[in-house]
């Protein structure tokens, strides 16, 4: 089996991606709303002869590359959307849109995936399969992964494989581990339902504040005695409102938060557990308390052996492959590998400020690594699949 290095053309001119780039960067449009990035995208691949499937999405796109028509097909997807922020970089090439900006990166993670499928197109002879380049819509909203799904793109995909930039880790680096990388990002709102009554005569009424105070205290216990040392959760209460007057004992206090996990057993654990608590403290003074969950993507679960690969690969194409910190964030890949084996990691991209910051920003000489790297990795991963037989192991 040929191990040349992938061509490093594509890398050379990484110019073109930068422009890229800074293009999508000036043109963020919000999840759903993707009609002209997706255009954007669908240009620059047409260019280089790269063929646009027909699956059904209103926005964003699925491409594809390919080799053997019997061999395996793997995917590499690229989230596009952007979010609503108003940018603070005072970059030359900032939002030209109020009030929206890629404070998230998804610009550099659209503009690597194209020049990943640049490299992979001069290579397609080379291929021992082939290459699905998922462009998805509204990961932001976590809606996106399933569209893709839904629209059939991915039938017959072996595994997927994704990225994320990450500003604290340097450039050059990859973070890859197997298990656990991202949480499971469930969201609440709670009502708690008293009685209103005038301000001074609250023996006549059931105060609905007083209850939600001492079911935001009682939620502190989960985290600290419901949750194990080797394990974590995290529960942020970050929306109370109630009342109306300052002389009013209002009839409603409506609470609204997140729960993050990073394994399925601790995740049914903390939502069991947080239900019991916000009855059972709202019965304690006298108030009934309904509980909606609003179910988010389940966590970023990486598949081992394709870790392993991830490793093997960061290696040969002169990368390091470090450990991450998994992240609190959700992340809504995890949406396909419930369905298929998948790995995502961190790209190290030294930006300064955090993901969804208004001074986010990042390191673009991480894109030439990102392209570098997905390129060879589908490269591989076809190869090892096509040796064990496509839709196998990809050991
Ligand atoms: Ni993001």
């Amino acid at each position: 089996m040929a191990t040349e290095p992938v061509t490093t053309e594509a890398e050379n001119d990484y110019g073109k991606f930068v422009e890229i780039r800074r293009h999508l960067h000036q043109h963020p449009e919000l999840s759903g709303e993707e009609f002209e990035t997706t255009r954007f995208i669908r240009s620059r691949l047409a260019e280089a002869g790269i063929r646009i499937t027909d699956y059904p999405l209103k926005t964003g796109l699925v491409a594809e590359v390919g080799g053997l028509k019997e061999g395996p097909v793997i995917a590499l997807r690229a989230d596009i959307d952007a979010l609503p922020v108003q940018e603070e970089t005072g970059l030359s090439f900032a939002s030209l849109v109020p009030g929206k900006m890629h404070a998230c990166g998804h610009d550099f993670h659209t503009a690597a995936l194209i020049g990943a499928a640049y490299v992979l197109k001069r290579r397609e002879s080379e291929l021992k399969g082939s290459v699905r380049l998922v462009f998805q819509p509204a990961e932001e909203k976590a809606k996106g992964a399933q569209q893709v799904l839904d629209s059939g793109a991915l039938e017959g995909v072996a595994a997927i494989f994704g990225m994320h930039n990450k500003p604290d880790l340097p450039v050059g680096t990859i973070g890859i581990k197997s298990g656990p990388l991202m949480a499971a990002a469930d969201g609440f709102i709670v009502e708690v339902d008293g009685k209103s009554t005038h301000a001074a005569v609250p023996e006549a009424g059931l105060d609905p504040i007083v209850a939600a105070s001492q079911i935001v205290t009682a939620l502190q216990s989960i985290v600290s005695r419901n949750v194990g040392s080797g394990e974590s959760a995290v529960i942020s209460v970050t929306k109370f409102h109630s009342g109306t007057a300052w002389n009013v004992v209002p009839g409603r206090a409506v609470l609204e938060g997140t729960i993050r996990t990073f394994e399925e057993n601790v995740r049914l654990r903390v939502l069991e557990r947080f239900q019991q608590v916000v009855e059972g403290t709202a019965a304690a003074f006298g108030a009934s308390a309904s509980v909606r969950l609003i179910g988010g993507p389940p966590p970023v679960h990486n598949d081992e052996a394709l870790a392993r690969l991830g490793e093997e690969v960061a290696a040969e194409a002169g990368f390091q492959a470090v450990t991450p910190v998994p992240s609190p964030a959700g992340e809504d890949f995890a949406v396909y590998q419930r369905r298929l084996l998948g790995l995502f990691v961190f790209m190290g991209t030294a930006g300064t400020h955090e993901w969804h910051h208004p001074a986010f920003n990042l390191d673009e000489a991480a894109l030439p690594v990102s392209i570098r790297f997905f390129a060879l990795l589908a490269e591989r991963a076809l190869q090892r699949l096509s040796v064990s037989g496509s839709g196998g192991d990809p050991q």
